[in-house]
This record gives C-alpha cells, sequence and structure tokens, in this order.
C-alpha cells in the first residue's frame, strides 16, 4: 500500500469523524442522490461521509472502498447502526474487481492521495449503470488566503503541501476536476465551489475553523517528520499562528474546496 498523508492511527480516525461533522454542512448542501439505490463510495476511509449519507438518503444502499482494512474495520464499528445497508471491500481504487454495478458513485476527499487519479475514473466507469449520478468533493489547498501572514502557518503550509505531492498526490486536484472527468468521458460535468471566508464578523467560526485546521495540519506532522520537511519547533509555529489569526481584528481565513457533478 501506498505512504499515505495523514496516515491511520485511532486519532486520524476520530478526526476524520469530527471533520465530517465540522463540514457537513458545507458540503452537502448540493449533493443530491434521490432516486438512486446502489452508492458505490470511493475512498470512504472509517465511513464518516458514508454516516451522513446513510441518513440523508435512506433509500440508498453503500459500498465502501478503501484499500487500509484499518480503515474499513472502524467503519464496520462506526456504521453498525445501518449493517443491512453497507458493505466494505477492501481494494485499490485503481485496481478495482466489484461484482455489481451502480447507479451512484461518491468521493470525498480522497482522489488527492491516489497517483494518476485518472485511472480511478476510468476504472470506475465499468462498474457504473447508464445515466449514473456522481458526486466528488476535493481538495484545493492554492485557494487558502489568511490575515494577518503569519511565516510559522506559510512555511508549515507549504511544507505540507510538498510531503502530499512526494507522495504523489495532488492537494489542488479540486481545480482539475472539470478537466480530469471530461477526459475520462463523463457527461453534464458541471462545477462548483464550497468552503469559508471568515473574518470577525463569525468570531466563533473563526476559532473553531482556525482549530479544525490545526488538527487537519497535525495530522501530517508525524510523516512530515520523519520527511525531515518540519521540525518540532515549526510545528510549534504553525499552531502559535492559528491562535494568533481568530484573535486578530483584521483576521481573515479563506479557503475553497470543489464539488463536481456528473453523469456517464
Ligand atoms: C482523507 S481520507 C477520506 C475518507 C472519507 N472519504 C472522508 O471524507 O471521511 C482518504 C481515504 O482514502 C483512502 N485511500 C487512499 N488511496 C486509496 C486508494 N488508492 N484506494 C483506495 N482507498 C484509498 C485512505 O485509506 C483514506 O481512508
Amino acid at each position: 500500500m501506498a505512504a499515505y498523508l495523514h496516515g491511520f492511527i485511532p486519532e486520524e480516525q476520530q478526526r476524520l469523524i469530527d471533520q465530517a461533522g465540522v463540514l457537513e454542512s458545507l458540503i452537502y448542501p448540493r449533493i443530491d442522490f434521490t432516486g438512486c439505490k446502489k452508492l458505490l463510495e470511493i475512498g470512504s476511509g472509517v465511513g464518516a461521509q458514508t454516516a451522513t449519507l446513510l441518513r440523508l438518503f435512506p433509500e440508498l444502499e453503500i459500498t465502501c472502498v478503501d484499500y487500509s482494512q484499518s480503515q474499513l474495520d472502524r467503519a464496520k464499528e462506526n456504521l453498525a447502526f445501518a449493517s443491512d445497508r453497507v458493505r466494505f471491500v477492501c481494494q485499490d481504487a485503481k485496481k478495482l474487481s466489484l461484482d455489481e454495478k451502480f447507479d451512484s458513485v461518491f468521493i470525498c476527499w480522497a482522489l488527492e492521495h491516489i497517483p494518476d487519479a485518472h485511472e480511478v475514473l476510468e476504472g470506475i466507469k465499468a462498474y457504473l449503470l447508464p445515466n449514473s449520478k456522481l458526486w466528488f468533493t476535493e481538495v484545493f489547498n492554492s485557494s487558502f488566503y489568511f490575515n494577518p501572514a503569519l511565516p510559522g502557518l506559510t512555511k508549515y503550509y507549504d511544507a505540507y503541501n510538498e510531503f502530499q505531492r512526494s507522495l504523489g498526490g495532488n492537494p489542488d486536484i479540486g481545480a482539475n476536476l472539470g478537466n480530469l472527468l471530461l477526459r475520462a468521458g463523463y457527461k453534464q460535468i458541471e462545477l462548483y465551489h464550497g468552503g469559508f471566508h471568515l473574518d470577525q464578523r463569525n468570531a466563533e467560526d473563526l476559532r473553531n475553523i482556525c482549530q479544525y485546521w490545526k488538527g487537519l495540519m497535525k495530522s501530517a506532522t508525524a510523516g512530515m517528520r520523519e520527511a525531515k520537511l518540519v521540525s518540532s519547533a515549526d510545528v510549534l509555529a504553525m499552531e502559535r499562528d492559528l491562535d494568533a489569526i481568530f484573535k486578530d481584528e483584521n483576521a481573515v481565513f479563506f479557503y475553497h474546496f470543489v464539488q463536481v457533478s456528473a453523469t456517464v
């Protein structure tokens, strides 16, 4: 299994569950699987998004694919409330071998980690019924802007993105989703932006998102330390800067992810 930016320790598994809660109101307003019955979720992790999908679309049965058995084991626990509606498949998304076809696909924060992600988009087509609905949500890390300009956060964030690229991932894959889907032969491709543009008008949200961001940044610390991309002083500086932002009267925190809907 290829090296993975965030790792698989229990704290990271819990972070994914917490993250799904923090971001749910931003991710789900447009996503619509009404009328769909069988959904394929690629890179389902610990089932954090799966739980939301099961709740929002009561007719869906979901097949969760992840290449990490420990993520799927945690997903089984997390989704025990709907065990009759979920199935777990431990496979590399680039080498799928499934025994059924689906009328819908969901991918969230997973293509960013997969080298040559276009191969996933090409591979899943073999398992999709005509008119299947697709909804993908992915990062666009170059969209991050914050004020005041703080060097500790800038340095760590650059190293974080560099680390992801060194693992074969793409921290800006959201911006490329349109081209990737077009080239893989999908139709009716629509792009949307979501995310936050926070300042002191929304002081509580600003504080919460700075806290969330700290957890996201720290989820890669172990790997980044091992790769000698950051020191412990760099980690502390990043944390200090995120604490400083929300206290600043001119604080701005802006980040956009990209969503795409399409069909086959
Ligand atoms: C950041 S997590 C996102 C999990 C989930 N979609 C969510 O939003 O909570 C990315 C997941 O993709 C999985 N993953 C990465 N590369 C993969 C691959 N080539 N095939 C299958 N799963 C992969 C990882 O194991 C991890 O669980």
